[in-house]
């Protein structure tokens, strides 16, 4: 059975870092100093339990005003069962019910088509990251249209 857990930055966070150590720093060989950043403590975090095993996880934060997702992982053996859209979604919800209009995230290249089926869209051009090429995307709030913050046009 799945369950979730939300997370402050200050809580206790040894669940989720135990999924990202195993995925990032174990898999992708990412260095443990990048992977632990001091996002976290600001962060609110998920984890997704199966049979109270930690088996997901991902982060919401704001910065500079634009609220953006990361860390999203999971456990290579659980994949391919939606685990990654739970967690992908509660954030999206969670961030959307907080008012945000959008919501942005770095994502790893080869994963940009498992973001795609959520519902962002890349925008901008590749950039590296912890060694790893990244995309910029942007998922946006269903009823948010870009003309609400358009300047009226002048005739
Ligand atoms: C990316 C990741 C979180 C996806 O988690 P997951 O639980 O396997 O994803 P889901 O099962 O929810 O997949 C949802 C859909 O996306 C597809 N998908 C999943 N991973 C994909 C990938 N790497 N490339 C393309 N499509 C992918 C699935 O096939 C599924 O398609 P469907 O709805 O047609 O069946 C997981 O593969 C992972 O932890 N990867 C390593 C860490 C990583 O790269 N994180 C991203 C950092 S930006």
């Amino acid at each position: 059975m799945l369950r979730v857990k939300w997370l402050k930055g200050t809580d206790d966070l040894s669940d989720a870092y135990n999924v990202r150590f195993q995925v990032f720093v174990k898999e992708q060989n990412v260095p443990i100093q990048l992977e632990m950043d001091d996002t976290d403590k600001i962060a609110q975090h998920i984890v997704v339990y199966r049979n109270n095993k930690p088996i997901g996880t991902g982060r919401i934060f704001v910065q500079d005003g634009k609220y953006y997702l990361g860390r999203i992982a999971v456990l290579r053996e659980y994949r391919e069962q939606h685990v990654g859209t739970l967690v992908v979604k509660s954030l999206l919800k969670e961030a959307f019910d907080k008012g945000a209009d959008e919501v942005h995230i770095h994502a790893q290249i080869q994963v940009q088509d498992f973001y795609k089926k959520v519902g962002f869209v890349p925008y901008g051009k590749p950039f590296y990251e912890a060694g790893i090429e990244h995309i910029s995307m942007a998922a946006y709030r269903p009823d948010f249209k870009i003309t609400d913050t358009a300047p009226s046009s002048e005739t």
